[in-house]
């Protein structure tokens, strides 16, 4: 049988992975895709790179356009990211009956919504298996390797860039400006890391997971977005010291309604720095690695680890697709699984329309750390306005003056760090009780606030 044609837009790290990917493993793909899969035409801006990494047997244009307009191809791959002309160009290919394969998780979180009932009214694919912890197949196991399930939550280090500012800061003890700028050198982190180091990349991914999961539409818009960049070397340590490492972590969950803790029904999802504990498995993926835990009411919890990036990683995830939709293509569009896993029609059913709860609804325990005159009463002070608030203390740590820095010691009045461990509040209450604890005379600075996450 003649081999599916694939037209690839953009062919910068991934792109090139996925060419070398799928010539150097043809015979296996194409015993398991029953069929070969070529990508026979090419559009890249640069179109002498683009050439001299495909060969002269492959067509390179500098149109996109052209590659969505050529019958021939079937399957079109969209690595140019963005919100921009990748929009534009996806919507293009859908149109011209194409199926699409892509790593865009910016745009699909942002207008899955669009992209996916266009797609579904053409009756094509869209295949995101790159989009979310690079070479992890964690969309496969999310939509159909779990499929039995009620998944309660996952929790995941889906960027790389902040895992490895994190492991860094971690080991050396530095801040989080020292390791940013040492990671650029590296080329862990683009030179504008924004994205990353903000969390937006990591909101993207959970909001994709947290879709699939839960059966809801895609809503970025309504995502909880705290990045690394206020992270400091000492809350790192006192972390530690208590048995917790810290993560940026994206999170979803399934919450009921609880009249007792007076919290909704609904979604979280939510991307912030999280302390867990140093004993759980994902709290020891180090470096640039990505991992994720999925908990379902019948398989338990599971974990999934590897490289969330990079060139072969993420094109092993853009092949797999490839293969899906070569293996899929032929069958009726309504016996394929669904783009999100559930079936379209049911986004406007129960679980479906459950809304992604506002942060003040979510529920979590804290870590937090006042700079605090080191005077009587001061830690009874801030301990019960904790208990008038209803929120339990797990534990306390205090750091004695010459322990916190120069700073104690040098300083008119004598200062000490208190750190405390909550059991789990809803946010809005430590919200409040955080604005009372500032206010207190005798708490000298900003409080930090840092959510933990047991994952038990
Ligand atoms: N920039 C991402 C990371 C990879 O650092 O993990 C692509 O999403």
């Amino acid at each position: 049988m003649k081999p599916i044609q694939v037209g690839l837009l953009g062919i910068g790290v991934v792109g090139a992975g996925t060419f070398n990917v799928l010539k150097r493993n043809q015979e296996e793909i194409q015993r398991r895709a029953g069929r070969g899969i070529e990508i026979t035409m090419v559009a890249d801006l640069d179109v002498a790179r683009a050439q001299s990494i495909v060969g002269s047997g492959v067509q390179v244009v500098n149109d996109a356009r052209a590659v969505i307009a050529n019958p021939e191809i079937d399957i079109v791959i969209e690595l140019i990211g963005g919100y921009g002309i990748a929009k534009a160009l996806v919507l293009e290919a859908i149109a011209a009956g194409k199926h699409v394969v892509t790593a865009n998780k910016a745009l699909l979180a942002v207008h899955g919504t669009e992209i996916f009932a266009a797609a579904s009214a053409k009756g094509v694919m869209v295949a995101f298996e790159a989009a979310v912890a690079g070479g992890i197949p964690i969309i496969k196991a999310l939509r159909e390797g779990l499929t039995a399930n009620r998944i309660q939550w996952i929790a995941g280090i889906i960027n790389g860039t902040t895992n490895f500012i994190l492991s860094e800061m971690r080991d050396k003890g530095l801040d989080f400006g020292v390791v940013l700028k040492e990671a650029q050198r590296l080329g862990y982190a683009e030179a504008d890391p924004t994205f990353d180091i903000e969390g937006v990349d990591a909101a993207h991914k959970a909001t994709l997971m947290s879709a699939i999961a839960f059966g809801i539409p895609v809503q970025f818009d309504k995502a909880y977005v705290e990045g690394i960049t206020k992270l400091g070397a000492t809350d790192i340590k006192y972390a530690e010291q208590l048995g917790y490492r810290i993560k940026l972590l994206g999170i979803t969950k399934r919450r009921a309604a609880d009249a007792v803790k007076g919290t909704a029904a609904g979604i979280e999802l939510r991307v912030h720095p999280s302390l867990i504990p140093s004993k759980r498995l994902i709290a020891n993926v180090e470096g640039a690695m990505n991992a994720v835990v999925v908990n379902g009411d019948a398989v338990g919890t599971t974990l999934y680890y590897g490289k969330g990036a990079g060139s072969e990683p993420t094109a092993s995830a853009v092949i797999a697709d490839l293969v899906d939709i070569t293996r899929l293509h032929t069958v009726d569009a309504a016996n394929r699984v669904p783009h999100l896993a559930f079936q379209p029609h049911t986004f406007d059913k129960a679980m479906g329309t459950l809304p992604v709860l506002p942060m003040g609804d979510v529920v979590t325990s804290y870590y937090l750390r006042l700079r605090v005159a080191d005077q009587a009463g001061v830690l009874a002070k801030v301990t019960g306005l904790l208990a008038e608030a209803g929120i339990s203390i797990d534990a306390v740590l205090q750091r004695e003056a010459d322990e916190v820095g120069g700073e104690g010691g040098a300083a008119a009045v004598a200062q000490t760090d208190l750190i405390i461990l909550t059991h789990d509040c809803v946010e809005a209450r430590m919200n409040a009780a955080l604005a009372q604890m500032q206010a207190l005379p005798t708490v000298l600075q900003p409080i930090v606030r840092i959510r933990k996450e047991e994952l038990a």
